[in-house]
């Protein structure tokens, strides 16, 4: 029997839009693009995401899952074949590479997963008078770091374990939307309270003197690129666990769509929610900014369920539970990356190798909290700012160019006459290498 017959795949294409979405969708849309646009203008940040997601993000995103599509193959392998007889070193280097940036992301992520698996429990221990272990869990500590991000870990690896089709697909299924029901419930509930209309209006009016601002759109590139998971592989690997040759361009859309309507359900959740809090007398912004930029909705939405007696307690835990959930269908498509690539290059069996790369990130999260003001933030940096956007400009020339020594893109449309792929392609090939290197330009000078 060849390998590629016994390789675990997804069972159906629902199964994996949404083990896609869970992917794409996190504690990145949910913490980080809210607090991103209340702190650059609001509309204005959701418009230049926007934006950016469909000019430079979308395309990375279909050249991601294409190459993995093609190749049915993990990320390393996928990227040497794709490179040909010639460039297959560079190909498995830059998959490598990938490969470390999954594990990066998994670093830092597992920790701050932690502390919403850490808010949840303080909710339910406050609801049943347990104050003490509820302050304890909702107080950041070296401790709670300690005990709660190797839970988080657990989780994953719990999933991942179990395979493509019964861990992956299985837990997307269920998890998705579950997250999608609890999110449109926080929403109605947090719209009813006095004061939200204000966020809404800084949220969804776009202050259009901001829209050109550098700043904002290297924030706007670097969330669109992290939200949708491109550059680590993670999008790749699923992408290999689908038939070959599916109409790769619809089933980008509809996760990159998911993507951006969460983001947006949950702007339309925490801006007001800082409003509400603003209105009930916390201080939350000073000019503008949000006070303690990121880290505010930690201190200022518990104060603000506790501040609204045991219904709020009730909203905190799903809250929190919303985010754990969010983070969780993250972090198994980037531990499967390396899982993956052990697997399947290193002969390691799918147990040992799950144990074996949950093992490396404990000691890489451990580090982070060890030393977490030096390399926490600069870890994050790196990746989403450095790393993601690389890779992308790496799968744009691999597709565009390297690929069969010409743009395989437009082989494809030539071959089946289809004059929307030749634009795509001639898109890909060009433009999307080009207005990448003109963001890095911006970046460095
Ligand atoms: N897209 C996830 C989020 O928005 O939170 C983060 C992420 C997941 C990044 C998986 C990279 C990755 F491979």
């Amino acid at each position: 029997m060849s390998s590629s017959a016994t390789r675990d795949s997804f069972h159906s294409r629902i199964g994996f839009v949404l083990a896609a979405a869970g992917s794409a969708i996190g504690l990145g849309n949910i913490w980080g693009f809210p607090t991103q646009a209340a702190n650059n203008g609001g509309g204005a940040f959701l418009f230049v995401y926007l934006l950016v997601t469909l000019l430079l993000a979308l395309p990375a995103l279909y050249a991601e899952i294409y190459i993995g599509n093609q190749a049915q193959k993990n990320p390393v392998s996928a990227l040497a074949q794709a490179c040909g007889e010639r460039f297959k070193n560079t190909g498995r280097n830059a998959g490598i590479i990938g490969l470390c940036g999954a594990m990066m992301m998994l670093s830092f992520y597992t920790i701050v997963a932690g502390w919403m698996l850490a808010h949840a429990l303080s909710a339910l221990f406050e609801l049943i008078g347990l104050t003490d272990i509820s302050t304890w869990l909702s107080t950041s500590s070296t401790l709670r770091n300690i005990l709660f991000t190797p839970v988080f870990i657990l989780l994953s690896a719990a999933i991942i374990h179990q395979g493509v089709h019964a861990g992956i697909e299985r837990w997307s299924g269920r998890l998705m939307p579950l997250l999608l029901v609890m999110l449109i419930g926080l929403v109605v509930y947090i719209l009813q309270q006095e004061g939200a209309q204000a966020g809404v209006a800084l949220y969804l009016i776009p202050d259009f003197s901001q829209v050109t601002n550098p700043k904002l759109i290297i924030a706007a590139m670097g969330q669109a690129f992290f939200s949708l998971s491109i550059g680590v592989g993670s999008m790749m690997v699923y992408g290999s666990y689908i038939k070959k040759d599916q109409d790769i361009g619809k089933l980008v859309v509809s996760i990159a769509a998911l993507d951006t309507f969460i983001a947006f359900l949950a702007g339309l959740l925490i801006i007001p929610a800082l409003f509400v809090a603003q209105h009930a007398g916390h201080e939350v912004f000073t000019n503008g900014h949000l006070i303690g930029e990121g880290q505010l909705i930690f201190n200022i939405l518990p104060s603000l369920f506790a501040s609204m007696g045991s219904v709020g307690l009730i909203v905190s835990f799903s809250f929190f539970t919303l985010l754990s959930i969010a983070a969780l269908t993250s972090t198994i498509s980037s531990t499967e990356v390396p899982v993956a690539y052990l697997v399947e290059d290193k002969n390691i069996a799918r147990k040992q190798a799950t144990w074996l790369v949950s093992a490396i990130v404990l000691v890489g999260s451990m580090t982070l909290v060890a030393f977490f003001d030096v390399l926490f933030g600069l870890v994050i940096q790196m990746l989403t700012t450095i790393l993601q956007p690389l890779m992308s400009l790496f799968y744009f020339l691999v597709v565009g160019w390297i690929w069969q020594r010409g743009n395989k893109l437009t082989d494809l449309a030539q071959l089946q006459n289809n004059a929307k792929l030749k634009v795509f392609g001639f898109y890909l090939r060009y433009i999307c290498p080009i207005l990448l290197v003109i963001v890095f330009i911006n970046v460095a000078f």
